[in-house]
């Protein structure tokens, strides 16, 4: 159910993410989709068109009165992935899929385009829409854009996430921290290698990185407050190449995710010191970098008002619910740093699917989604603007 999208408009929706569905481009070469965004927003003939970077796009729509500018946001990339859904409009592309559904994203705001340029005249003030490239690769399409001098001028910033954790057809709009920061440390433990025989001779790199893998678990569990939350995860261990050898060094890495920056810097930190002291007391040595990705999104009280309203207006006040916050990562928070704002969540299982993984090669949304986003993307505008 939605005041705004007729059935016409949402079964183009639909036509438009299938054909990006099918031909998916990697962040920072999203050349034809940035092209197939621009010719649909220059054929509603009332856009201003502009080009920040060589694969994003972002069209103004001016009312006739003055008033504040929102921006909507919505990101295209997709990811490297081999498709596995059997899906007719499955990916044409070996080793892209959109396995995170900005396909949708770009679909809903194009969509949104649409109504918000028939109804020009109820808007006062202007709507900026930002079709944004590279969310899936630190540092991001966002932070670019924010230094081209996008959000100059702009009052309020809002974004969508399609999301197959949750039912198609809710919206989550909240205020407070929503994703979680995102950073990288990669740590190398330098030994002494030697014959695997002799151990005495050496100082293992292989035992001093299993304390090490061991101890970094408690940082999270012994010194982050348990109503705080954190992640430190180590994905990567690299050594050896032979049963006989005692390697030099040990290649570690991992991803740490926290919601407050007093948090992530205090367990960047603890991470560094676990690692002093294992190596020290085990006579080896040390690097490691901490690379910092993704800030949290947090998420404006007013904002999520806003966008909350609307969606129970747009959508039925049932369906509009509060989610727990994920730690996964989002480049929205470079725009929720110079404007207030908010990100929200539009349920998109798909009810033979199941909750799908994003990122899966399997994966798959309830296209009714669609509809929910981009009814509430428009109405969050009319309301916002009027
Ligand atoms: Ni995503």
């Amino acid at each position: 159910m939605s005041a705004l999208v007729t059935p016409e408009l949402e079964a183009q929706a639909i036509a438009w993410r299938r054909e990006l569905h099918a031909n998916p481009e990697l962040s920072f070469h999203e050349h034809e989709t940035a092209r197939f965004v621009e010719e649909r927003l220059r054929s509603l003939g009332q856009y201003e068109l502009e080009r920040p970077t060589p694969t994003s796009v972002v069209a103004r729509l001016r009312g006739d009165r003055p008033g504040r500018v929102l921006a909507l946001r919505a990101d295209m990339d997709a990811l490297p992935i081999d498709e596995e859904a059997d899906v007719p409009f499955r990916s044409r592309v070996p080793g892209v899929m959109h396995a995170c559904a900005h396909d949708g994203h770009t679909a809903m705001l194009l969509a949104a385009a649409t109504i918000l340029a028939e109804r020009r005249s109820e808007l006062a003030g202007e709507v900026r829409l930002v079709f944004q490239h590279a969310e899936e690769l630190p540092p991001g399409g966002a932070q670019e854009l924010v230094a081209a001098g996008v959000m100059d001028g702009v009052d309020l910033v809002v974004g969508a996430h399609l999301m197959t954790g949750y039912p198609a057809g809710q919206v989550a709009a909240q205020p407070g921290p929503l994703m979680a920061a995102a950073d990288s440390i990669a740590i190398e433990i330098r030994g002494r290698g030697g014959h695997a025989a002799y151990p005495h001779t050496t100082v293992d790199p292989v035992v001093v990185a299993a304390h090490a893998v061991t101890a970094l678990q408690q940082v999270v569990a012994r010194e982050v407050d348990p109503l705080d939350n954190a992640v430190v995860s180590v994905t990567r261990v690299h050594a050896g190449i032979a049963d006989n050898v005692i390697p030099e060094t040990v290649q570690l890495g991992g991803t740490v995710r926290t919601f407050r920056p007093e948090t992530r810097a205090a367990v960047r930190e603890a991470i560094e010191r676990v690692l002093r002291g294992v190596t020290e007391a085990h006579g080896a040595g040390y690097d490691y970098t901490f690379t910092e990705g993704y800030a949290a999104v947090v998420n404006d009280a007013d904002a999520a008002a806003l966008v909350a309203e609307a969606a129970r207006r747009e959508i039925g006040g049932e369906h509009v619910v509060e989610v727990a916050p994920i730690m996964g990562g989002e480049d929205f928070s470079a725009y929720l740093a110079t404007v207030p704002g908010v990100f929200f969540f539009v349920g998109a299982q798909s009810v033979e699917a199941g909750p799908v993984p994003h990122h899966s090669p399997r994966f798959v949304i309830d296209e009714s989604a669609l509809r929910t986003g981009i009814g509430v993307l428009a109405r969050t505008a009319l309301d916002a603007l009027s």
